[in-house]
């Protein structure tokens, strides 16, 4: 059996690097995506590195067929790479807004849409999109963001219908606040506020993310698509 080939986009990041680290120890090929910084893990025959632009069509449509040559296949996408820029709805620029949502929903959507016709022809595709709760219950100052991951919960639920006898399931993660990543653009005050408000009473830790994504692309999990798993300490129900 050829090995799986997983895709994470934001490889470089938080949130990204300690999935790239986690799934490094499994049975996969990995393609570690990243932009204007490096991935940790180093490249080796398993583990290839790709630096893209995901708002930029073209270099989407480089990075997939970059995987295609080296790899010959692509199997699990993880839609990971996303912004977070904060201001009050009535003081955010068009231009934060269009970046943001470019970032967050429209690049996702572009992955999708040039690894959909190879995992269509194999039959077989996972595809995990990263949101957010605060795509589902909004919080303040984040407009663009909130409407950015809201967006790819819904495009994920219309791709789960159009995929649903290709053999490939879309689903969505919302997650809650993590100890990686963006949480170090929040301040200690507003940090510890969050934390109170968690069931948990403590940011996740990112092996409740790859655990997560490791029961979503098992073969077993194929009567499960279209869904938002909630992984956030309880945090929105
Ligand atoms: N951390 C949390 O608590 C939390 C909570 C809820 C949801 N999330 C979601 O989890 C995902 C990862 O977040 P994180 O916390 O790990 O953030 P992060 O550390 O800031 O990492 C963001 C990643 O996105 C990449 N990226 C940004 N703009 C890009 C672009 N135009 N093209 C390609 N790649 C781009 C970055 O690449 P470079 O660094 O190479 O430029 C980086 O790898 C995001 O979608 C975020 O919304 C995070």
């Amino acid at each position: 059996m050829e090995k799986k080939v997983m895709l994470i986009t934001g490889a470089s990041g938080g949130l990204g690097s300690s999935i790239a680290e986690y799934f490094s120890t499994k049975d996969y090929n990995l393609v570690l995506h990243h932009n204007t910084n490096s991935p940790l893990l180093e490249a080796d025959d398993q583990i290839m590195h790709y630096q893209a632009d995901l708002t930029n069509e073209s270099e989407v449509e480089n990075l997939i067929e970059a995987i295609l040559i080296r790899f010959g296949r692509l199997d699990i996408v993880v839609n990971n790479a996303g912004i977070s820029e904060s201001n009050i709805s009535w003081k955010t620029t068009l231009d934060s807004w269009e970046k943001t949502i470019s970032t967050n929903l429209t690049a996702p959507f572009l992955v999708c849409k040039h690894s959909i016709p190879t995992m269509r022809s194999q039959q077989f595709g996972r595809i995990i999109n990263i949101s957010s709760v605060v795509g589902q219950a909004g919080f303040i100052g984040t407009s663009a963001y909130t409407a950015s991951k809201a967006g790819l919960i819904g495009l994920t639920k219309t791709l789960s219908k159009e995929l649903s006898t290709s053999g490939i399931t879309a689903n969505n993660l919302a997650l809650g606040y993590f100890n990686r990543g963006m949480i170090r653009d929040v301040p200690d005050d507003m940090r510890k506020a969050i934390e109170e408000d968690i069931p948990l009473k403590r940011l996740g830790e990112p092996k409740a993310i790859c655990n997560t994504i490791e029961y979503l692309i098992n073969d077993g999990s194929d009567y499960i698509t279209g869904q938002t798993i909630n992984v956030n300490g309880g945090l929105y129900t």
